[in-house]
C-alpha cells in the first residue's frame, strides 16, 4: 500500500520541505476538518502527458458532523479540467469558494442521502452539488497543494453560536494555510495526546481575554476548579495558573503546555496563535483533560513494580526451597540420596539466579552477562573437591527476552556443571589448590541468532555417547530445553576434552 506521503513524492515535483509542510499540515488538520464541519481533501498537481491533473494526498472527517465521503479517496486521481474550481484554486493562489457538482472519481456514493446503497441495494445516483472551499497551501511562496472542505448544501442552515464561532476559526486558519504560516513550521502537534475540539476549545482575543469557551472546555474548566463565568476575563484571572496563552500572544509561534490543578487534575493547553498580516489577533486553545491518561501511564509505572516485585519473591521462594533441600541432604548420610537433594538444590538455585536479575530490571529484557557471571560463580562453588577449575567467558549475548534468558540459563547451568563434575575426574587426587582443567564459555550474537559454547579440556565424552539417545536427568532437560522451548540445535563432541555447541534464534514468536 503506498502511503500519502510516498504519493506525493512519487507523482509530483514538491521538494522535501515542501512534503514536510504537508506531512504537519495532515498531522494537525483534524482540528480543520472539525472547525469547518466538512470533509477535507489535500490535493496535489500532477503532470501528465495528457494534461494536468488532480491527486489526492490526504482525506480527513471531521468528528463534529457526518462524512459525505466514505470511500477512502486517497490516490484517486482526476483532471484538472473536470474540476475547474479547483484547477482555478490553484492558478490563482486564492481561497476559492462555490457550488458545483462532486466530480465524478471523487462521488463514490450519492453525497447527500444517508442511505448506505450497499444496504438499500441502490444504484448510487449522480452525484449532487456540494459545497466547496479551495483553499491554496502555501509554502515558501509557492502553491503546493490544495486542501478542499467538502460539505452538503444543506449543512449551512446550522447557524448556532458554536457553528458560527469554529467555522470563524475555521477561515481565520485556512487564511493562515492560504498565506504559508500555517501550520508553524516546527510545530510537531502529531501525537496520541493532540487534543481536537470536540476535548474542548476556547477562543482567546488579542488582549488574552477569554471570547468563547466551548461546553466540553466549560466541563475541563470546572474540574480544574473553575465555577465562575469565563468570557471577557483571562486564564490567570480564573485561577488557571498557565503561561501558553501569554506566550503564544506574545511570540505568534504555538505553545503546548500541561496544567496540573490540584493533585488530581491535568489539563493539556495547546496554543495556536491567529496571525492576521502578521499580527496576532487571538490564540485558539485546545484543552484536554488528560487526567486518566496520566493516570494510567502512572499504573503501567507501577504495575512494573509489581511485576518486579513478583520476581523478588519467586527468587526469596526458590531460595528458600533451597536452604530446605540443603538442610534436608545434610541429614543425611554421604551417598546418592544426599547428592539427589544437593543436585535438586541446586537447579532451584540457578532458575533463582534469573529471578534474581528479572526482579531488578525494568522490562521484561534481561542483560545476559549478569545472568553468565552468577552462574559461573555456581558452578566453581559446587567443586566439592579441593583441586580447582578455572572458568572463562568470551563474548557476550546482549540483552535476552525474559522467555529466551530463562531456559537458556538453566541450560548453561547443567552444561557448566557437568564440565566441572565430569570432565576432570581423573584429576579428583591433584594437589589442593592445583589448576586441573580449564573450562571456556564462548558467546556470540550474530544477527538473530545466538552461538554457544561450552568446552572443556578434560577427559571427553564417554565412547558411546549420543546427545540424541541419552537418558540421564541432566542432559535431558538441556535437550528438551534447547530443541522444544528455545527452538534451537545442540551438538556435542569430544574434541581434546567436551565441546558443547548451542544454536538457538533470539526471537521465539515466530514459532
Ligand atoms: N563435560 C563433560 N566431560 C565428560 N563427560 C561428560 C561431560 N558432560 C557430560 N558427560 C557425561 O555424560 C553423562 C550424562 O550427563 P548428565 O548431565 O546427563 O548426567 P549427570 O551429570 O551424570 O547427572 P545429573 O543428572 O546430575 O546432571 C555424565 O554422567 C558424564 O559421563
Ligand atoms: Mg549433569
Amino acid at each position: 500500500m503506498t502511503t500519502p506521503a510516498e504519493l506525493a513524492v512519487h507523482h509530483t515535483d514538491l521538494d522535501e520541505h515542501e512534503l514536510a509542510h504537508l506531512q504537519r499540515l495532515q498531522g494537525s488538520w483534524g482540528v480543520l476538518a472539525d472547525l469547518s464541519f466538512s470533509d477535507l481533501l489535500l490535493l496535489a498537481t500532477v503532470e501528465r502527458s495528457g494534461g494536468s491533473h488532480l491527486v489526492v494526498i490526504g482525506q480527513m472527517r471531521p468528528t463534529t458532523n457526518s462524512t459525505l465521503m466514505s470511500a477512502d479517496l486517497v490516490g484517486h486521481m482526476l483532471a484538472a479540467e473536470d474540476w475547474p474550481m479547483a484547477a482555478t484554486a490553484l492558478a490563482s493562489g486564492a481561497v476559492t469558494t462555490g457550488t458545483a457538482p462532486v466530480p465524478e472519481p471523487l462521488a463514490l456514493r450519492t453525497p447527500l442521502s444517508n442511505s448506505d446503497p450497499a444496504e438499500t441495494g441502490e444504484v448510487p445516483a449522480v452525484p449532487e452539488d456540494a459545497r466547496f472551499e479551495c483553499v491554496p497551501v502555501s509554502h515558501g511562496g509557492r502553491t503546493v497543494a490544495l486542501l478542499v472542505s467538502v460539505s452538503a448544501l444543506e449543512s449551512r442552515r446550522r447557524t448556532g453560536r458554536l457553528e458560527r464561532i469554529y467555522r470563524d476559526l475555521y477561515s481565520r486558519l485556512a487564511a493562515m494555510v492560504a498565506s504559508g504560516v500555517y501550520p508553524f513550521e516546527g510545530d510537531d502537534v502529531s501525537g496520541e495526546d493532540t487534543p481536537r475540539v470536540g476535548d474542548g476549545l476556547v477562543v482567546i482575543g488579542s488582549q488574552g481575554r477569554i471570547t468563547y469557551a466551548s461546553p466540553n472546555a466549560m466541563n475541563a474548566l470546572h474540574r480544574m476548579g473553575v465555577s465562575a463565568a469565563v468570557e471577557g476575563r483571562t486564564l490567570n484571572e480564573l485561577g488557571v495558573e498557565e503561561t501558553a496563552v501569554d506566550r503564544s500572544l506574545a511570540s505568534g509561534r504555538p505553545v503546548i503546555e500541561e496544567v496540573e490543578r490540584r493533585p488530581d487534575v491535568i489539563a493539556l493547553v495547546h496554543c495556536t496563535p491567529l496571525l492576521a498580516d502578521g499580527a496576532v489577533t487571538g490564540v485558539m486553545v485546545l484543552l484536554r483533560d488528560v487526567t486518566d491518561l496520566r493516570r494510567l501511564d502512572r499504573l503501567l509505572l507501577s504495575k512494573d513494580a509489581a511485576i518486579r516485585e513478583v520476581h523478588h519473591r519467586v527468587k526469596n521462594n526458590l531460595q528458600t526451597i533451597y536452604s530446605l533441600l540443603s538442610l534436608q541432604a545434610r541429614r543425611l548420610d554421604p551417598g546418592e540420596a544426599q547428592d539427589a537433594l544437593h543436585e535438586a538444590g541446586r537447579r532451584v538455585r540457578s532458575i533463582a539466579v534469573v529471578h534474581e536479575v528479572l526482579s531488578r530490571e525494568p522490562g521484561d529484557q534481561v542483560p545476559f552477562a549478569e545472568i553468565v557471571d552468577a552462574l559461573i560463580r555456581m558452578a566453581r562453588d559446587s567443586v566439592v573437591s579441593a583441586h580447582q577449575v578455572q572458568i572463562s567467558v568470551t563474548g557476550d549475548l546482549g540483552d535476552l527476552a525474559a522467555e529466551t534468558a530463562t531456559p537458556l540459563s538453566l541450560v548453561l547451568a547443567e552444561l557448566l556443571q557437568n564440565a566441572v563434575e565430569h570432565a576432570f575426574e581423573a584429576a579428583a587426587a591433584a594437589e589442593p589448590g592445583e589448576i586441573v582443567g580449564h573450562v571456556d564459555l564462548v558467546l556470540t550474537r550474530e544477527g538473530d541468532r545466538l552461538h554457544v559454547e561450552v568446552r572443556d579440556d578434560g577427559s571427553g565424552l564417554p565412547d558411546d555417547f549420543d546427545i540424541e539417545r541419552t537418558r540421564s536427568l541432566g542432559l535431558s532437560i538441556v535437550r528438551d530445553l534447547v530443541t522444544s522451548q528455545l527452538g534451537g540445535r545442540i551438538a556435542m563432541e569430544s574434541r581434546s576434552g567436551t565441546l558443547v555447541a548451542l544454536d538457538v534464534p533470539v526471537h521465539l514468536d515466530d514459532r
